[in-house]
């Protein structure tokens, strides 16, 4: 048994905030941004939460997948940003939608590899048999724990969020690879947890608050441990499974930094057409970053039925893993 995508879906907010309205914030501007990052822009919450947006992008997934909310088993959110700590965000999409035969629950601490770890969760039950139909959402309002005032950081990340549906199918499952390394987690660091509605409405608490209550980052050390580790779990998932390099139509990265991205491309000796990128529209979105890429690669006809995908998720922990996956 092994399980497929059969749905897409994803929301992003309507505000938007471009590079130079971040330097209205910080000492920055537009061209080291891009320069640095690739980022131009990115979606921001007003007045949706992470909950809202993703009941918003499972809604459509299931609309895409024409699956109804009583067909799925399990529920499956990646956050590292929930409104609130209990109920958890799965809970709130199941009854928002009307999943009343679902189990649900979230996958928080793997942040940015949050959404890859949560589908190879899914799959593990899939492929089991266990459950039969999975809603995976992967859903982030980076905005209500990124320090404001620290230019190293708030340049990078968006809020936004992304789903897919999975179905069990006779078949061979691929399996995926993923890794954890504490020792380096220092590298990336949030000790905050509180609700928060929109970036203005925070600027109290961001007076409140000392900078290690938001995300801390070693820019350097991250980008690193990204460019070296992505392209080795890549090489290793592919080695496991028995696929080549040449059978791989895109790899699907975390949208982090271009830098990373043309990295990863350069080291795997890819060209860059099969990495595609929508970072410079959203910004990092942690673990809602590939479910909105591969949302929108969707729906604009670019994924065909039989092609392999790998899916590369990267980040704090520190965490990395790999998946295959035929469309
Ligand atoms: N605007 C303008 N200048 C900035 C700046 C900004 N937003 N941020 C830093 N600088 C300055 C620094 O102060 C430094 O100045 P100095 O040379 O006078 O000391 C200079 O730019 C270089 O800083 P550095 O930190 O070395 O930049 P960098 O090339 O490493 O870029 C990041 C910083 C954060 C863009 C980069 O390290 C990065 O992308 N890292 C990976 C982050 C990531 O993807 N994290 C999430 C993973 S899930």
């Amino acid at each position: 048994m092994t399980g497929v995508i059969c749905g897409t879906g994803s929301y992003t907010p309507a505000w938007v905030m471009d590079n130079n309205d971040i330097a209205k914030l910080v000492d920055t501007n537009d061209g080291w941004i891009q320069e640095r990052t690739g980022v131009v822009r990115r979606h921001i919450i007003k007045d949706e939460t992470t909950v809202s947006m993703a009941v918003e992008s499972g809604k459509r997934a299931l609309e895409n997948a024409k699956v109804t909310a009583e067909e799925i088993d399990l529920i499956l959110v990646a956050t590292i940003s929930s409104n609130v700590v209990l109920p958890c965000t799965a809970c709130e999409v199941q009854k928002a939608i009307g999943a009343t035969h679902a189990t649900c629950f979230d996958i928080g601490g793997a942040a940015c590899t949050g959404f890859v770890i949560a589908y190879n969760t899914a799959m593990v039950y899939l492929t089991s048999g266990v459950y039969k139909t999975a809603l995976v959402i992967g859903s982030e309002s980076l905005s209500t724990i990124t320090n404001w005032k620290d230019r190293g950081t708030c340049i990078l990340f968006g809020d936004g969020s992304g789903a897919v549906v999975l179905k069990a199918k006779e078949g061979k499952p691929y399996l995926p690879v993923t890794h954890s390394e504490g020792a380096k987690g220092m590298a990336l660091t949030c000790k905050s947890r509180y609700e928060r509605n929109g970036l203005t409405g925070a600027s109290d608490i961001q007076e409140l608050l000392s900078a290690e209550h938001f995300m801390q980052m070693d820019g350097q050390a991250v980008f690193k441990f990204a460019v070296k580790r992505v392209p080795e779990v890549v090489r290793e998932v592919l080695t496991v499974n028995d696929v080549v390099q040449e059978e791989i139509s895109y790899y699907i990265l975390h949208q982090a930094n271009k830098r990373i991205v043309e990295a990863v491309a350069k080291r795997l000796e890819e060209p860059l057409e099969k990495f595609p990128m929508n970072l410079q529209e959203y910004g990092n979105t942690s673990s809602a970053s590939i479910p909105i890429l591969l949302d929108e690669m969707n729906r604009q006809g670019k994924l065909k039925s039989g092609q392999k995908l790998v899916l590369v998720g990267f980040g704090a922990g520190l965490t990395w893993g790999a998946s295959i996956l035929e469309w």
